[in-house]
């Protein structure tokens, strides 16, 4: 589409603020984290917000009060503000599907007013909530029982993307608050492996899978979910009827759930209002609830509203998703970083990162703009990493000695679960590793420090860390519901405020669709041998290989 005057005006690289932050980032060079440090003693405590339960420590980052100042005037010129309040109202910022984004409304109390469509939203949100928390009281009580009158232990969600990591990685973050005497699995790849895997040791007659899918047409979740049918049917003999006491659906698309053979009494319903990666605070989140009972996922609720609050009343300079947003702004359109790692040092955070790739990558991974015009500047940034200290053992060389610039959020707790018994003592040794990261990675080693330890002079090279490597620091008491809550919602409007500044559509994700069509037209070619109109060199090949690989 060709830009027209009026676009060129508002092109983002082209506004005075963008040049002026382009101007500040050559003016301030390479200027060092030491020199920053020592020019201002108070820089640890100034650059540092207090939010919920969140210490989030932004002083190791390339930047000065100028630098945070330009940034802020970047985000009230692109309306950023404008957009969030947008967002709270219900207004439909979702331009390509025509959809409102309210995820904020999933955790909202009762009487918040939000309407769709002339129709408030919040009475079905919370009719929702009572379904799932009486379910989930039945289920964990044991009043909910299998066909043949067995307990239910083992709860299998079966959804993909959103349907499937949010749960997840939340399940084994707040582990310690689920029930111990249940077992959870979550079953999202269409390789049948993941199925066998997760139901091979399981009893059908004490097994309840939750059919979690917006559409409920994804092809990956239908597959597993009538593979699961199967399963139990099989063994539990046959019976049909069967179906309804060990099958659940979440979707927001009735029709084809009855289709599929659920009973829509045991519907969990959302709405098209709340994004797939969006979701797992919805009725997505029943196999979470299940696992950790209505209260504590409530205590969670409470978490992400805390900082909705956050989000939409503090004043620019102490928000911070706005700081963070800004932060990515400045090293992916001002210091060419392509990439964005989040280190959590907590065992249970070992799925939040695979969580924040959709969160981000799925929103923010756009190359044109809300009105279709190809956008000049870098957008969303590739988001990676494990839980510390594994990583520490692999990939941090790249970090501290590494060629390329990584900024990274490091996020930490002072209290290790009450469950650990004499294992707490770990605890110390794991945050002494989360600090000295942050500050290696920062101060570095410089080349004289490293020959006064009578390092030979051809290794002092090698031993010199350069550092400046900038890192926030995210420290909160400990890993509870309501903290777990805060911090996703923090990521969530930090993409959010990215996606602004840089105009994309953070709700769309046309960028899935290809792929899809085609395994579609390339899966009979694979079963059948039939002849793929227009499929390249390439692929066709590999495909007669596949067939006579596997004797077809
Ligand atoms: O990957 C595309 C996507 O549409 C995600 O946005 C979504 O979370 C996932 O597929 C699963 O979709 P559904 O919940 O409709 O099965």
């Amino acid at each position: 589409m060709p830009d027209t005057p009026a676009d060129h005006a508002a092109r983002l690289d082209r506004l005075p603020q963008w040049e002026a932050l382009g101007k500040h980032r050559e003016q301030l060079g390479e200027v060092h984290l030491r020199d920053l440090f020592a020019a201002d003693s108070e820089r640890g405590q100034r650059y540092t917000l207090d939010v919920g339960d969140l210490r989030i420590d932004y002083s190791k980052h390339l930047v000065t009060d100028e630098t945070l100042a330009l940034l802020r005037q970047l985000a009230e010129v692109r309306g950023v503000a404008a957009l969030r309040d947008a967002m709270f109202r219900g207004e439909k910022i979702n331009v390509t599907e025509n959809r409102a984004v309210l995820h904020i409304a999933l955790r909202a109390p009762h009487d918040t007013v939000i309407e769709v469509d002339g129709e408030s939203v919040m009475p079905r949100v919370h009719w929702v909530l009572n379904k799932m928390c009486l379910f989930s009281e039945k289920v964990r009580s044991g009043e909910w029982t299998g066909h043949t009158g067995k307990r239910i232990r083992n709860v299998v969600n079966i959804g993909i993307g959103g349907s499937d990591l949010g749960p997840a990685m939340a399940y084994e973050a707040l582990r310690p608050y689920t029930s111990r005497d249940l077992q959870f699995r979550f079953v999202s790849n269409v390789d049948g492996a993941d199925l066998h895997e997760a139901v091979r040791d399981l009893d059908p007659a004490e097994t309840l899978f939750i059919i979690s899918s917006k559409t409920f047409t994804t092809i990956e979740t239908i597959t597993n979910a009538k593979s699961a049918r199967g399963w139990l049917l099989k063994g539990l003999g046959g019976d049909e009827t069967a179906v309804a006491k060990h099958f659940v659906a979440v979707s927001t698309n009735a029709e084809k759930v009855a289709e599929f053979g659920i009973n829509t009494d045991n519907m969990f319903e959302f709405w098209d209002w709340v994004g797939g990666r969006y979701s797992y605070d919805s009725a997505i989140g029943l196999s979470l609830m299940v696992a950790i009972g209505p209260d504590h996922f409530r205590e969670m609720l409470a978490g992400f509203h805390l900082i909705d609050e956050h989000f939409q009343l503090a004043p620019i300079e102490a928000n911070a998703p706005f700081l963070l947003g800004l932060l990515g702004v400045w090293y992916g359109n001002f210091h060419d970083a392509q990439t964005h790692a989040v280190l959590p040092y907590s065992h249970y955070l070992s799925r939040f990162t695979a969580y924040l790739q959709q969160l981000d990558m799925e929103s923010n991974g756009k190359s044109v703009d809300r009105e279709g015009h190809r956008v000049n500047w870098q957008t969303g940034p590739v988001v990676w990493g494990t839980p510390g200290t594994n990583g520490q053992h692999a990939y941090y060389q790249l970090l501290h000695q590494g060629t390329k610039l990584i900024p990274a959020d490091f996020i930490g707790f002072a209290k290790p679960i009450a469950e650990l018994g004499e294992l707490a003592d770990h605890h110390d040794l794991l945050m002494a590793n989360f600090f000295a990261q942050t500050q290696a990675l920062a101060f570095g080693k410089t080349p004289e420090e490293v020959a006064a330890e009578g390092v030979p002079a051809e290794l002092v090279p090698h031993k010199t860390f350069v550092g400046n490597r900038p890192t926030t620091t995210i420290l909160a008491k400990e890993l509870t519901p309501s903290v777990l809550g805060q911090l996703v919602a923090l990521y969530e409007h930090k993409v959010f405020v990215q996606g602004a500044i840089w105009n994309i559509d953070s709700f769309d994700q046309w960028g899935v669709e290809l792929g899809k069509v085609l395994a579609k037209r390339i899966e009979p070619a694979l079963t059948e041998g039939a002849e793929v109109p227009g499929l390249d060199s390439s692929t066709s090949a590999l495909v007669r290989e596949y067939r006579s690989l596997r004797g077809r």
